[in-house]
């Protein structure tokens, strides 16, 4: 098996360092706190919160729920999906906990049925058939608290809800989470812009409301190490210098240090030795493979903001985007033409930023695009 784990639930051998991480999650979640989880985009938000849910303080002790409300656009949908994770953790387990689940959402009576050979409940829920969200959710919520087991659920890509067109959704959201005794939660989210806003401005209600931890890089040592001693297992050597250099090309983001990674370990066999044009190599055949969909991306932006983008990949670090500087140095239009295609870009996504010495730091989000800009442009 490739152990550069790209897709799915990455076995416990497989799953690289964080320890120091998933103590704090563990900790904090014991003592009763919510957290705030962010990093950049790919950096293994989503595979430490799944880790720490294996984890056996946490299994034996927890029910664990993990929803991605990334592809939601309402409150209808995100009850429907945390109602459909709740229910298929439930199914396999005690009948019981189901049965009070289903008795809880009074709202959605209308989709649950009897088995009608083993008289078993049964739920076929539709999206359509949440016609009261609010409702449901209050459900849902109220079966978490009454729930045997402590309940833990994840709720990823958080920053969704804030696109909304519900009215207070935070206030209602916050509302419940607030008095929940018996339930604690993750959020995860990228987008450091909304999600800052929504967890430190006093005058938003989750203010205050979980506790901040922002994922950083692999070590570089831990990571190095993990690459060298997985080569070696199947007979393959790579020098940790090799291995660094990669980690450096890539900042230590950790989904393309692994992409990289896991396309090396496939195409070699026992016996290779992997120096640095291997890597240079395989970096170029991906940077190819998706140069058509880059220059799509590429071709769908307005002028201000396709020029912005190719900019923040060229200058590194690229820092105060609308000064007269920065405009004229990439002959920019104007510094707010300049304001309003970073806003679209971070709105997009297809911009990110992090805080050194109290600077924002903006770059590409995605790190091979970010490279292929800078050899296009
Ligand atoms: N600790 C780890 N050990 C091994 N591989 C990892 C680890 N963390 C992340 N990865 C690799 O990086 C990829 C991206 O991780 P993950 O999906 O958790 O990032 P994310 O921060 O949730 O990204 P996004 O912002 O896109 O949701 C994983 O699919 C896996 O290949
Ligand atoms: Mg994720």
């Amino acid at each position: 098996m490739n152990p550069f784990v790209l897709t799915g639930i990455i076995p416990d051998e497989f799953f690289c360092d964080r320890q120091r991480e998933t103590e704090v999650i563990i900790t904090s979640l014991e003592n009763q706190s919510n957290i705030l989880l962010t990093s950049s985009r790919r950096m293994g938000k989503t595979q430490l919160i799944r880790h720490v849910f294996e984890q056996k303080r946490i299994k034996e002790r927890y029910c664990t729920f993990y929803t991605d409300i990334y592809a939601t656009s309402s409150l209808q949908e995100m009850a429907y999906f945390l109602g459909k994770e709740i229910y298929r953790q439930l199914v396999p387990g005690e009948k019981k906990a189901l049965k009070l689940f289903l008795n809880t959402l009074r709202s959605l009576s209308a989709a649950f049925s009897l088995d009608p050979v083993s008289g078993e409940p049964r739920i076929n829920l539709q999206l359509g058939d949440i016609n009261a969200p609010e409702m449901t959710l209050e459900e849902i919520f109220s079966y978490l608290e009454n729930a045997d087991k402590p309940c833990i659920v994840a709720i990823d890509e958080f920053q969704q809800i804030s696109r909304y067109p519900d009215k207070n959704v935070e206030a209602l959201l916050r509302t419940h989470i607030q008095t929940m005794n018996n339930c604690h939660f993750i959020f995860a989210g990228s987008d450091r812009h909304i999600l800052e806003q929504m967890f430190s401005s006093y005058s938003k209600p989750f203010y205050n409301s979980a506790q901040p931890l922002r994922l950083g890089c692999i070590d570089k040592d831990k990571y190095v190490d993990f690459v060298v001693k997985n080569f070696d297992k199947a007979g393959i050597a790579i020098d940790s210098d090799v291995a660094g250099f990669c980690y450096d090309e890539f900042e230590g983001y950790t989904y393309y240090l692994h992409r990289i990674f896991h396309d090396i370990f496939s195409f070699s066999k026992e016996g290779d030795s992997i120096d640095k044009n291997v890597i240079k190599h395989t970096i170029d055949s991906i940077l190819e493979e998706n140069s058509h969909s880059y220059g799509k991306t590429m071709a769908e932006l307005p002028m201000a903001q396709k020029q912005m983008l190719a900019a923040v990949a060229k200058e590194r670090p690229a820092k105060n985007l609308t000064s007269g500087a920065f405009v004229k140095r990439n002959s920019l239009q104007s510094s707010s033409s300049a304001q309003k295609a970073v806003i679209k870009l971070l709105d997009q996504q297809l911009l990110t930023y992090d805080v050194t010495n109290g600077e924002k730091e903006y770059s590409v989000s995605d790190k091979f695009f970010e490279r292929w800009l800078r050899e296009v442009y």
